[in-house]
């Protein structure tokens, strides 16, 4: 049986477009997925672009039996572990369930990992972990801050647990510190599924734009910014899932430096909330409909990322555009409509 790379959160949408970038790069796929928070379509989809239907097994990673009866099952050279809750507002009403959700299954699977041996931990982690960073660009040796919400609390956490198995055990991971995702597949069979109300930008966007919201709300234009409204690092989708290949290649290949490694995965360019607006408006020639209000509470002012370090060793870099990313988001939800 040729051995596989695990996908956990497999059909969600960092983990939906990594999984088309593994078979495209020749990695047998098993994807594991609860559907909490998308739809068994995204298996059809991805066999739909790639011509390969990934094995995929329905399973709850809290259910720490049927995680061990899965490794009994399947061989696997690698996990890249997307798994997890992410709404970070609900993270604050909920903290039991994220600390559980997100920290219970990481546990359990390098547990698996400890007990058979098994080596190649790709963790999706999150540049919430830097907090409002004193300089800009942010590289990998700004310190990790006091996370300002559980969900935050549960990546920098997560780092830990993972870090000290790698000691501990001798396992060999790498985490990737992701900035603003955005953007679907070229083929526009995969994206962003928000459900509700969506609490990121692009979402919020695309559906005012669709006529769903009636107006966009920009929260806050009295930041220390030069138009005054927060700056983040919006990274097409595409690019972030070959992180993912060139983090397990670097594992795989053995060139790691430390059993432990961090990256940081964006484009290395910041862009406000109104030249995000200004953007897809050209992109798309669409107008939206926004009106500045109060600032969001927990939000930083502004985050972008030094990728030389991810750059360098993990010899990846971003091609896509922010244009042909707010345009793939727009076709991407029109197709929806
Ligand atoms: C958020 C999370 C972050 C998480 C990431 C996952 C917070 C504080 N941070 O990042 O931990 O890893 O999502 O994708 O929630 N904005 C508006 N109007 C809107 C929505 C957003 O003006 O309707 C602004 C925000 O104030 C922010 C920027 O757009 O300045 C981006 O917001 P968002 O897409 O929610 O991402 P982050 O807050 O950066």
């Amino acid at each position: 049986m040729a051995k596989k790379i695990l996908v956990t959160g497999g059909l969600g949408f960092i983990g939906s477009h990594t999984v088309v970038a593994l078979q495209n790069s020749g990695f047998d796929v098993v994807i594991i997925d609860n559907l909490s928070n998308t739809t068994i379509d995204v298996l059809n989809q991805i066999t739909d672009i790639t011509g390969i239907k990934p094995d995929f097994e329905s399973i709850d990673l809290r259910n720490k039996g049927k995680v061990k009866s899965f490794f009994d099952q399947y061989e696997v050279e690698g996990i890249i572990h997307f798994a997890a809750s992410k709404a970070v507002g609900e993270s604050m009403h909920k903290p039991l369930d994220y600390y559980e959700n997100n920290l219970s299954t990481l546990i359990y699977l390098l547990q698996e990992m400890r007990d058979r041996k098994l080596d190649h931990f790709i963790f999706s982690s999150s540049c919430t972990v830097y907090g409002q960073a004193d300089k800009l660009p942010i590289t990998e040796r700004a310190p990790v801050k006091k996370a300002e919400s559980v969900y935050g609390n549960t990546k920098q956490i997560g780092e830990e647990i993972i870090q000290d198995s790698c000691t501990a055990y001798g396992i060999n991971a790498i985490a990737l510190r992701y900035f603003n995702p955005i953007g679907a597949h070229e083929s526009l069979k995969i994206g962003e599924l928000p459900l509700g109300i969506p609490q990121n930008l692009i979402p919020f966007i695309t559906q005012t734009a669709a006529g769903k919201r009636e107006v966009l709300s920009v929260y806050g234009e009295d930041y220390n910014t030069p138009d005054g409204t927060a700056i983040r690092d919006y990274i097409h989708v595409v690019d972030l899932a070959k992180a993912h290949i060139a983090a397990l290649k670097r594992l795989i290949e053995k060139q790691n430096k430390n059993t432990y490694e961090f990256y940081n995965v964006g484009t290395g360019t910041g862009s406000s909330v109104l030249e995000i607006i200004k953007a897809f408006e050209r992109a798309n020639g669409v107008k939206l409909n926004y009106k500045i209000v109060d600032r969001r509470a927990g939000d930083i002012t502004a985050a972008y990322a030094d990728t030389t370090m991810a750059n360098k060793e993990l010899k990846w870099k971003t091609k896509l555009s922010l244009e042909s990313a707010l345009k793939s988001a727009w076709e991407w939800k029109k197709k929806q409509e």
